[in-house]
């Protein structure tokens, strides 16, 4: 079964605490979006490999440490996910980006895919699929699908909310990914949005609604 890890660091509890609230603006909501999948991408790439390498520093030759194996891809689900990846590209300005369009129909909550665009190498890489909001796992289970679909393996999901039902559905559908969660909230609405959640994330990022 995969890991479900909630971030403790109250750097990521008191910016998502700011995201929250209904007053704060598309500006600084957005640029918290970046901040907080940068630090969820912190804890999310502790356990990747290093290789040993031998370098010269200015003054004698050394032997430091390097990221081994695979690359890196990010994946983030159109469109809140856009931020998400802008964020993490600060930390891994090397790894490349694949993009997978999606929204819920409003009235069934099920996912539906408007878009795939994935690096050609996507396969050899390590995925990290980035969305601020699991609500139902729909959205998520289904790009998960669509990229193993694709011969993609190794997969990691990171989001800013979740809500219990969501990480259930997604564990499920996907028991071999490891997802990582700012905050894991109570639970769903009658309108599948997360409580107390931060209402609709695309919406907030970009001042539509
Ligand atoms: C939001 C969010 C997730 C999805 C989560 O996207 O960014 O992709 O809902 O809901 P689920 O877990 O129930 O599938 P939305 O459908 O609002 O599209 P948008 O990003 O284009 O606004
Ligand atoms: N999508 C969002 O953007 N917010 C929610 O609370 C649920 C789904």
């Amino acid at each position: 079964m995969s890991k479900v890890i909630v971030m403790d660091h109250p750097l990521i509890q008191h910016k998502i605490g700011i995201m929250r609230v209904k007053t704060t603006s598309t500006k600084e909501f957005r640029d918290l979006v970046s901040e907080v999948a940068m630090l969820i991408c912190y804890e999310a790439t502790r356990d990747l490999p290093l290789a040993d390498i031998e370098i010269e520093t200015p003054l004698v030759k050394a032997t430091v440490k390097e990221i081994a194996g695979k690359k890196l891809c990010i994946v983030p689900i159109l469109r809140a996910g856009l931020h998400m990846a802008d964020g993490i590209l600060n930390l891994i300005p090397n790894a490349k980006v694949g993009h997978i369009g999606m929204y819920r129909n409003e009235e069934t909550l099920e996912p539906v895919e408007y878009f795939c665009k994935l690096p050609s190498d996507a396969a050899e890489r390590e995925i990290f699929v980035v969305d601020p909001m699991l609500a139902t796992g729909g959205s998520a289970a289904a790009a998960i699908s669509q990229l193993k679909s694709r011969g993609i393996q190794r997969i990691h999901f990171l989001c800013l909310i979740a809500a219990p039902e969501g990480v259930k559905f997604l564990q499920e559908k996907h028991p071999d990914v490891d997802i990582y969660i700012g905050a894991l909230d109570e639970r769903l609405n009658e309108q599948g949005y997360i409580l107390p959640g931060l209402g609709d994330a695309g919406d907030r990022i970009y001042g539509t609604k």
